[in-house]
């Protein structure tokens, strides 16, 4: 392995988590320490307004951690020993188009669940692909890419096939953003949580919530049958979900839970079991994309440019377990922590029924050679179902980029549960291929007549 300090590079500069993630590797970085700090993006132009609010970020706590700013690989890249991934292929304009052609359809429109997630996914995979490319090129050995992008299930499966010994670690911030809602409701720091959870990415569900040995999961059941999984005061606990949309989102614990108590869902699951529900209250004209443009994004750039005026960075972006999280599994791997947290694994019978090479989302011993995921045994029938049809639906959607498909990008939209029919699938997929055609791999039809 190798020794601190560490040269970091964070693929996505020009994001908005930047100065977050930042500021989460500064409060910690007697763990995690840090020679280098390298942001790289292929949008050169939105990166250089987010530098300088890192740049201080970096500055308030350290003098000496170099910083480089830069939209070339090489430079990014060479002798890198940990890259964060937080790429978003389009941007947030693409992620609108992303909610609003499925609800054109009356279908869910959402970031990464149904058509949409299958759209960025199409978007995704081989950009993320190159980026391994890179990191094998100009890094160092034995670095490890971190990665947040999104669709995360799609992404791992993607670089599964593509690039199978690539040293990639898909997060999510989800369950560990549901484990800190679970800790404010209990009373525990989440860091006390040892929690089960079986799934895949943005689809599972938590089996135990242990404190100290003890399953305080039927607690949990008594106060979300009230409140969901969300506390009184929802946006100190959670800065980062705590717009209407999110509060929601938490919400919806409720109701799943009402029909199924057995098991925490992950508040993505809303999508998938009640899709009438959620379509039926999005305005088709103003989604999730749009909040986020006019809040979060905005108001981060409405901060770097009163910074470059006045030398005063005001209060703009969340340091929360988004960037905590990330700072975790890198100190796992690389000191060789063995810490259990949740992330997406190849599966080799963790989940005893779903396929031995599944990407799957269950707990893991996270090793300097990776992730060790833990048995969580056979789920029952009707998880396993529901599972199998979401991951059918998403390995059809990696085949379908792969070869370049359109009979295979059809069949993944037809099987995903927020579509209600083939009909609903072709007239989303056309709509979409318009609208990703700088994106996009071409689709190819084999089967069309004449041919
Ligand atoms: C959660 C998920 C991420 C997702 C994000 C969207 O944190 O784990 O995968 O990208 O929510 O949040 P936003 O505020 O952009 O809607
Ligand atoms: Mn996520």
């Amino acid at each position: 392995m190798f020794k601190p300090p560490f040269i970091l590079s964070i693929a996505g500069g020009g994001s908005t988590y930047t100065p977050g993630i930042v500021k989460s590797l500064m409060v910690r970085l007697a763990d995690f320490p840090l020679a280098e700090i390298r942001l790289y993006d292929i949008d050169g132009e939105r990166q250089s307004v987010i530098a300088p609010v890192v740049e201080k970020v970096i500055r308030d706590h350290s003098q000496s951690i170099k910083f480089t700013v830069t939209t070339d690989p090489e430079v990014a890249f060479s002798g890198a020993h940990f890259v964060f991934a937080q790429m978003r292929v389009g941007q947030y304009k693409m992620r609108e188009q992303d909610e609003k052609i499925p609800l054109r359809h009356g279908v869910v429109g959402q970031e990464t669940c149904g058509p949409g997630g299958l759209a960025y996914g199409l978007r995704t995979i081989l950009p993320m692909v190159e980026l391994c490319d890179f990191v094998e090129r100009y890094a160092n050995q034995k670095a490890w890419i971190v990665n947040y992008s999104n669709p995360a299930a799609i992404v791992a499966e993607g670089v599964r096939r593509l690039r199978p010994n690539a040293r990639v670690l898909n997060i999510c911030d989800m369950p560990v953003a549901a484990m800190r809602n679970m800790g404010a409701i209990l009373g525990v720091d989440r860091h006390k949580l040892e929690v089960d959870y079986f799934g895949l990415n943005h689809f599972g569900w938590f089996t135990r919530v242990l404190v100290d040995g003890e399953d305080r999961l039927p607690e949990l059941r008594r106060h979300i049958a009230k409140f969901g999984l969300l506390t009184e005061d929802a946006a100190q606990t959670d800065p980062q979900h705590s717009d209407p949309s999110w509060v929601k989102t938490w919400r919806h614990i409720k109701p799943i839970m009402d029909h199924f108590p057995e098991f925490l869902p992950n508040p993505y699951l809303q999508y998938y079991l009640m899709p009438n529900d959620i379509v039926e209250h999005q305005n088709p004209d103003y989604t999730r994309a749009n909040e986020v443009m006019d809040g979060r994004e905005k108001k981060l750039f409405a901060a770097a440019a009163e910074y470059k005026q006045t030398g005063i960075l005001p209060d703009a972006f969340h340091v929360g377990v988004h960037g905590a999280f990330i700072v975790d599994v890198a100190c796992s791997l690389a000191f060789d922590l063995r810490q259990r947290h949740l992330v997406i694994v190849e599966n080799k019978g963790a989940i005893a029924n779903l396929p031995y090479d599944a990407m799957v989302e269950v707990p893991a011993y996270i090793t300097s050679e990776g992730p060790e995921p833990v048995r969580m045994g056979a789920v029952p029938l009707f998880h396993q179902t529901l599972l199998m049809q979401q991951l059918a639906s998403e390995q059809l959607l990696v085949e379908a980029t792969i070869e370049g498909s359109y009979e295979k990008a059809l069949q993944a939209f037809t099987l995903n549960r927020t579509v209600p029919t083939m009909q609903h699938a072709k007239a989303i997929l056309d709509d979409m291929i318009e609208a990703n055609r700088d994106y996009w791999p071409q689709l190819q039809q084999a089967w069309k007549d004449g041919e």
